[in-house]
Formats: C-alpha cells, structure tokens, sequence
C-alpha cells in the first residue's frame, strides 16, 4: 500500500513514504527530477525550493508525507510556462548565472515574485529573493532579470 498520494507536475503519484523521506529526495531520487538541487539541505540557501499547492517551499526541509493529497510543482513541470519561459530569456540576458546550481530554485522564486508583486521595484526585489543564496553572487543580474520580466508584462 502507498503510504502518500499526491500529484508531481500534474502527474499523480504513489509512493511508500518512510518517515524522514525529504520532498527533495522523494523528487530526486525517486522520480529522477533533478532540476531540484540541494545545496545547505537545511533550508537555508532556497536552491531547492519547489511549489506546493502554488506556494514556494524548501523541499529539503519537508517531509513528503507531509504534501500528501497536495500538488507539487518542480522546475521541469514549468517548462512551458510563459512567466517561466520570459525569466529565463532575462536570466540569459542579464547573466543572471554563473554555474548555474542556485539557478533552479532562484527561476521558482523569481516566478513566485512576478506573479505576486507586480509592482516590485529592485529594493522590493531584493528583500523577496534574500532567502535564496548564490555561491556565484550573482545577485545583480538576477534582480535585473527578475524587475524587467515585471517590467515587460506592465507594458
Ligand atoms: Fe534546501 Fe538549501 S538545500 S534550503
Ligand atoms: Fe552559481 Fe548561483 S550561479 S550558485
């Protein structure tokens, strides 16, 4: 019998959930979805930050019998969003990556950011993606990224 039952970018799934199975290994090692990465694993740096139920949160840090019954959406199941889609145009305009390991979960949250603040200003920008940490510092081309995809859809 499955112990968890929840959806992973619009796919249902059944898994055996031992107690302390992380969301990000569940992701990871189990369904192969390594566009998640850790980095601290102890909700520190934000590189592993997926949605669940729309809302981002560090899957290092929540166990997956904790999302039972709710949605879970990683980087690979926004590859045809459009938001997701402009912000790596800008990320790639911008330089807003280096190696490219905070990448993942910076893209997560900046989409969080675009959608929710539309009038974000670079200051405001800051202070929303301060929770996500790059060992690169790329931190200038990332808020310019992040701002001009905000930019673009006030028109
Ligand atoms: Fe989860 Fe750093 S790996 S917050
Ligand atoms: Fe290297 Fe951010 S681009 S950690």
């Amino acid at each position: 019998m499955p112990d968890i039952r929840l959806s992973v970018n619009g796919e249902a799934i059944e898994e055996s959930a031992e107690a302390r199975l992380t969301l990000a290994d569940l992701l990871r090692e189990r369904l192969h979805l390594t566009a998640t990465h850790l980095g601290c694993e102890q909700g520190v740096c934000g590189a592993c930050t997926v949605l669940v139920d729309g809302v981002p949160v560090r899957s290092c840090i929540r166990f997956a019998a904790a999302c039972d019954g709710q949605a879970v959406q990683s980087l690979e199941g926004l590859e045809h969003d459009p938001v997701m889609e402009a912000l790596r145009a800008a990320f790639t305009r911008h330089h807003a990556l280096q190696c490219g390991y905070c990448t993942p979960g910076m893209l997560i949250m900046a989409r969080d950011v675009v959608l929710r603040l539309p009038d974000a200003d670079p200051a405001r920008i800051r202070l929303e993606m301060s929770g996500n940490l790059c060992r690169c510092t790329g931190y200038l081309g990332i808020i310019e990224a992040i701002h001009a995809v905000i930019l673009a859809r006030r028109g």
